[in-house]
């Protein structure tokens, strides 16, 4: 299969930002065990702090992919153009979040992305992306 993962705002920062809640480990770091992982799959990964770049690179993976792995920081709870966009597309899209949003803040617990993905994942670290693309190979 070939995934995209797309993350969004301050998720270039893991391993430095609020380690107690997102973990010690840089995204890169993780990023080669999964690609190791999955080595007989694509697995394809894009960071942006920019809202209108996570819609682009959707529209863009969108026939270029088979599905993508989405972890749309605090756009999460306040991007219904984001929710829209996946709505737009043909492939399905899994919700990550690396936190349990359920668990945290009043404002995090509503996500606009959750009613229009295919699957959500929360609360398992990094881990949560491994969970997800294992999902999508399970289940497409
Ligand atoms: C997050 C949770 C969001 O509320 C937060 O804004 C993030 C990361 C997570 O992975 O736990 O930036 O999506």
């Amino acid at each position: 299969m070939k995934i995209l993962i797309i993350n969004g705002p301050n998720l270039n920062l893991l391993g430095k930002r609020e380690p107690d809640i997102y973990g010690r480990q840089s995204f890169s770091d993780y990023y080669q065990s999964l690609k190791q992982h999955f080595k007989n799959h694509q697995i394809d990964c894009y960071q942006t702090n920019h809202e209108g770049a996570i819609i682009d690179k959707l529209q863009e993976a969108d026939g270029e992919y088979d599905a993508v792995v989405l972890n749309p920081a605090a756009y999460t709870h306040t991007s219904i153009a984001i929710a829209d966009s996946i709505k737009a597309i043909t492939i399905p899209v899994v919700e990550v979040h690396i936190s349990d949003i359920k668990q945290r803040e009043n404002f995090r617990q509503h996500s606009f992305i959750t009613p229009v993905a295919l699957h959500t994942i929360m609360g398992q670290g990094l881990k949560g992306y491994q969970t997800a693309i294992q999902y999508l190979i399970d289940n497409l």
